[in-house]
């Protein structure tokens, strides 16, 4: 009977709890579990590298795939932890199944970079919805989204080009391999 009282007065609690957080719009937080989605398929794409580089003893390529697997992760999580200080409930869907080949690390990386430009319009779609929707919280939210996205299109199309000039020069490309080879994922700092 006691246990049955207290555990009312919790239920209480945290229905109370809720109501006070500043809810997000249904459509935003549709639209904002979607890019959850997206992002957490983003890291799963690039793990599908990590291990086709490592298929091809590229370890220096591996490396900033595991970087970049982790970096993804970070972005959905970051939404995650939005949609939550929002008042609203993160629903996870299935993740597609990623490409597991490609013929170069030339195919891999034009891949990177149409799926980077891929994604840099989901947020711009994000920002607009944000913007119709005159949810400025989430506007002020995404502006890391849209820095992030002009930074990754440009260090992959870096990427691609330096790919272009080496051809077939094997020489170069263990130069770059030994180049991605020291990248290091770093969390940025909380408001950075
Ligand atoms: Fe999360 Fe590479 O964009």
């Amino acid at each position: 009977m006691h246990y049955a009282f207290t555990s009312i007065l919790c239920e209480t609690a945290v229905k109370h709890t809720i109501k006070e957080k500043p809810m997000l719009k249904e459509k935003m937080l549709k639209a904002l579990n979607a890019q959850v989605n997206a992002e957490m398929y983003s890291s799963y794409l690039y793990l599908s590298m990590e291990s086709y580089f490592q298929s091809v003893s590229l370890s220096g390529f591996s490396t900033w795939m595991r970087a970049q697997v982790q970096e993804e992760l970070f972005h959905g999580m970051k939404i995650y932890d939005y949609i939550c200080e929002r008042g609203g409930r993160v629903a996870l869907d299935a993740i597609k199944k990623p490409d597991s080949d490609w013929k170069s690390p030339l195919a891999a990386f034009k891949h990177i970079l149409k799926h980077e430009q891929h994604v840099t319009e989901l947020i711009n779609d994000l920002m607009d919805l944000a913007i119709g929707e005159k949810d400025h919280a989430t506007q002020n939210f995404l502006q890391w989204f849209v820095a992030e996205q002009v930074e990754e299109e440009a260090s992959v199309g870096e990427i691609v080009d330096k790919l272009k000039l080496i051809k077939d020069d094997t020489s170069g490309l263990f130069m770059l391999d030994a180049e991605l080879g020291r990248r290091i994922f770093t969390p940025p700092a909380k408001g950075e």
